[in-house]
């Protein structure tokens, strides 16, 4: 048997479809142009590649981008001063600073700086909180992806039994708490887990955001067994072949367990910059309504 596989470069391109649509009715409807400001601090590489797609793609549907490359050296109050300018800004809807930060930066002081209506990104203790008590608010991209690659495979997760592999705060906990709203039976595991294995293999479903190239065996998985990879490793190059993106899931091994699975690249990924296009247009369109 092999694994279904969940098309995410479909389903996100979809969503992205839909996003352009809310948009050309929210601005015919004379409302803002949605605005999405990225911060960008410093050089690394797989961060620039990232934000440069989320910035092609903000575009793509007919928002504005607004783009803050600034020095890995540049000071924090530096950062929380053009925040602040952001957060008062009001063409921008949405703020979103890229992570990792250099070491010097407090990342907690900067995700508390911005406006929790602006903050994209759902990282902001406001948000966090309002997502653990089920209340409104903006949520994190990457589980929001997962949770709609998981609905169409099963419409109701209720009692089913979930492994999330990872507890960080910008995938697991938050995956976490939306399937618990969705009322699986939530099991988080992390480095210190005495058997990660164990819980994987009486799973239904397991979410892995692990960064550890290959870290789910076939023999982890139970037959039939959905499978969520939301790891992005860059192998280096060698003999001459380019360099390879693979996932957190040995996946031509589990794709012969699972019943559904989501391949790395075209799975998770594309889903997550879906979804800041989404919680953009959320955030204006609150915005709009608050102002008429
Ligand atoms: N770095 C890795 N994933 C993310 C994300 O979802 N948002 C931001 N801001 N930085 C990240």
């Amino acid at each position: 048997m092999t694994a279904k596989l969940i098309d995410g470069k479909a389903i996100a391109k979809r969503l992205r479809t839909d996003v352009a649509e809310r948009v050309r009715m929210l601005v015919e409807g004379g409302g803002p142009q949605p605005g999405l400001a990225v911060v960008l601090v410093g050089d690394d590489p797989a961060s620039q590649i990232y934000v440069a797609t989320k910035i092609k793609q903000t575009h793509s549907v007919g928002m504005a981008s607004y783009e803050y490359r600034l020095p890995a050296a540049i000071g924090e109050s530096e950062l929380l001063h053009l925040l602040d300018r952001l957060n008062h800004d009001d063409t921008v809807h949405g703020i979103l600073v890229q992570l990792p930060l250099p070491p010097h930066i407090d990342v907690a002081a900067v995700l508390e700086k911005i406006d929790p209506c602006k903050d994209v990104d759902g990282f902001n203790p406001l948000n966090v909180g309002r997502l653990a008590v089920g209340g409104q608010g903006l949520v994190p991209c990457t589980p929001l992806g997962c949770m709609m690659l998981l609905k169409t495979v099963h419409a109701d997760l209720a009692g089913m039994d979930a492994v999330m592999v990872g507890g960080s705060n910008i995938v697991g906990r938050p995956m976490a708490r939306l399937l618990l709203a969705e009322e699986a039976t939530v099991t988080v595991a992390h480095l210190r887990t005495r058997d990660v294995q164990g819980l994987c293999r009486s799973a239904d479903i397991i979410v892995v955001a692990a960064g550890s190239p290959g870290l789910i065996r076939g023999s982890w998985v139970k037959p039939g067994a959905t499978v969520i990879d939301v790891g992005i490793n860059r192998l280096p190059s060698y003999e001459g072949k380019a360099a390879l993106l693979v996932g957190d899931v040995a996946f031509n091994e589990v794709v012969q367990v699972a019943g559904a699975i989501t391949p790395v690249p075209g799975g998770v990924g594309p889903m997550t910059i879906a979804f800041l296009l989404s919680n953009t247009f959320q955030a204006s369109k609150i915005s709009f309504q608050q102002k008429t």
